[in-house]
């Protein structure tokens, strides 16, 4: 089994002063850049991949969780969200998100979900959607110690999890995904059994917040609202996304204004990451870099675990990395509603 099953629910998760602020900071953040923006890390092993090679090849392969038959330009305008972090590394980038990533509410979750008690929180980022969007059916992007998405390809680091190969390397991370929205849309869809079990919907409401273990727990969300693809805005990576008034204004690479919206049109929800130790001594360990994973080192498992379950010896070529991917992440089967 992959990881964590425990999934804890908060309702309320914060006081309605501290939940008032989230959105506040939201609407006065400033420009929402689209997830995806950045330029994905090469290895010669999967030269041409994109960030999330997996999910996106998912995604195109199988019309996502509305088994929808689109052109690829609508499949990019339904799911080029908008991200921005308020926190990144335990500190804050907006002070105003402090009693969201400091809740004792997420913290004491985030211990039942691993059983872990030292908890260290990281991360807080919004993710703003807007309607006819959705979100891919994916694992998180997981880290270890030594290696993470700043210095390794994402998709090589969820191969990593899946294929169960480095697993006391694996840096425990909790998620809570928390919604300051209530929309009829939007739900979160995700498969608490494994991807052989069944899809599950969860409705969003605002102030509440599931904790989970996001790394190994496939997950994706319900389209926000019904937008044909006739009427889909040319939403791509280059695009922003900023309050100007009352009105949500998206614009593109050159500025021009793609589509707006009212605040009550979009999904906002804000994740929390943190790391789960299981002792003091665990997290100096991760502290000091005492015992960490090289590229080389990582490269050199995974072709030999392939070359055994194939029976044949797997060359570290430049075809590897779409051969780990096929191997390794088995995405759950998102049958007919
Ligand atoms: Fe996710």
């Amino acid at each position: 089994m992959l990881g964590s099953r425990t999934i804890v629910p908060i309702d309320p998760l914060l006081n309605d002063t501290d939940a008032a602020s989230v959105v506040d900071l939201c609407i006065h953040f400033g420009r929402y850049r689209t997830y995806g923006e950045l330029e994905p890390i090469e290895i010669p092993e999967g030269p041409g991949l994109v960030q999330r090679h997996d999910s996106v090849m998912n995604f195109v392969n199988t019309g996502g969780l509305h088994r929808a038959a689109e052109t690829p330009r609508t499949l990019a305008a339904r799911t080029s969200y908008f991200r921005e972090e308020y926190a990144y590394g335990g500190e804050l980038i907006a002070p105003d998100i402090a009693p969201f990533l400091f809740s004792s509410r997420l913290a004491d979750a985030a211990r039942v979900v691993h059983g872990r008690s030292v908890v260290e929180p990281q991360i807080a980022y919004a993710n703003l959607m807007v309607p006819g969007q959705e979100l891919a059916v994916h694992t998180d992007v997981p880290e270890f110690r030594g290696v993470s998405r700043k210095t390794v390809p994402q998709w090589l680091l969820v191969v990593m999890h899946h294929s169960g190969l480095f697993d006391q390397y694996r840096m425990h991370i909790a998620t809570g995904i928390a919604w300051f929205s209530d929309l009829v849309g939007g739900a979160l869809a995700y498969w608490p059994d494994g991807p052989a079990g069944p899809m599950v919907h969860h409705p969003i409401h605002t102030n509440t917040a599931l904790v989970l273990d996001t790394d190994s727990v496939f997950h994706g969300v319900d389209r926000v609202s019904p937008v044909s693809a006739d009427a889909m805005p040319p939403l791509r990576p280059g695009c922003g996304l900023r309050a100007e008034g009352d009105r949500w204004i998206v614009r593109g690479p050159d500025d021009a204004v793609l589509a707006d919206y009212r605040w009550s049109e979009l999904r906002l929800s804000v994740s929390w990451k943190a790391y789960c130790f299981a002792s003091e001594a665990d997290r100096d360990t991760w502290r000091a870099h005492a015992d960490d994973l090289t590229l080389d080192a990582i490269l050199e498992t995974l072709c030999a675990d392939l070359s055994e379950r194939r029976g044949e010896r797997v060359e570290r070529d430049e075809h590897l990395g779409l051969a780990l991917i096929d191997e390794y992440i088995r995405f759950p089967v998102v049958t007919p509603a």
